[in-house]
């Protein structure tokens, strides 16, 4: 099974550039199964009805959450009735759910979403490792052919610890968060699939998405006015997992990055 993995989608740029690139990507990497990272889709950060829609629209089977996922109320229903979308698991809310089964017919594929803690102290949740402990359990329990994990943190250090946390015991990790992609993407001693970050689908010139001039006042100069997403050319950035249908492991991975 070919799994893509597409990293922080950022404003409706980065929505309408995976718009305009997932059918013919998915068609080219001959696609099984892609989730997308769509904590910030919405021009107004966070995700919304409309930008979830439109990932779907793209092709996305599973859209997976971080840090600015609960931003905006509206989504709250959303993430509460839709099985194909989902939060960070250790967050401390009881909106959503931080796991999905995915019935691909001849097996199914859980997939599981984190959050970091380093670097994250504002955001309130329980420890990744006993949290993923306890969700791939339920993965055995629902009898999941694969288990693919997002993890969503800020430290290279915390995602490659959780890479190799879980080396073996799943299928696939990737990181989000960072939306620049690092290119670690390999299979781990063990046979998991692993990518530090995936990266972000937005404005190439930008930083993390937001207008660069913006940022770079508010480093320089304290200037603390409201971000606004970069307009201008975007990059398509994640990773492509072959997985093993005998194992249930990763025999390949590798990094994608296409510019528009
Ligand atoms: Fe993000
Ligand atoms: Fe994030």
């Amino acid at each position: 099974m070919r799994v893509l993995c597409i990293g922080d989608v950022f404003a409706e740029q980065g929505v309408n550039a995976l718009l305009n690139i997932l059918p013919s990507l998915k068609k080219k990497e001959r696609v099984d199964l892609c989730i997308v990272n769509g904590e910030n889709s919405s021009n107004e950060n966070g995700i919304d009805r409309y930008s979830a829609d439109r990932i779907f629209a793209a092709g996305a089977d599973l859209i997976t959450g971080g840090n600015h996922t609960l931003k905006l109320e509206e989504i709250y229903s959303t993430l509460d009735e839709n099985p194909f979308m989902i939060r960070p698991a250790n967050l401390k809310t009881d909106i959503g759910k931080g796991y999905a089964l995915l019935d691909m017919g001849k097996y199914s594929v859980a997939v599981i979403n984190l959050i970091g803690r380093i670097f994250l102290e504002k955001i309130e949740a329980e420890n990744p490792f006993d949290t993923v402990d306890s969700y791939l359990e339920r993965a055995k329990a629902d009898n999941a052919k694969y288990i693919i994990v997002d993890f969503h943190a800020e430290a290279t250090s915390e995602k490659r610890a959780m890479g190799f946390y879980l080396d073996g015991k799943v299928s696939a990790v990737f990181g989000t968060h960072t939306h620049v992609q690092t290119n670690d993407a390999c299979v781990l001693p063990l046979g998991s699939g692993y990518i530090t970050d995936l990266g972000m689908t937005g404005v190439k010139d930008s930083v993390l998405g937001v207008k660069k001039e913006i940022i770079v006042n508010r480093l320089k100069n304290k200037d603390m006015s409201k971000f606004y997403p970069a307009t201008g050319d975007c990059i398509v950035s994640g990773a492509v997992f072959e997985l093993d249908e005998k194992t249930g492991l990763c025999s390949s991975a590798k990094e994608i990055r296409i510019e528009l």
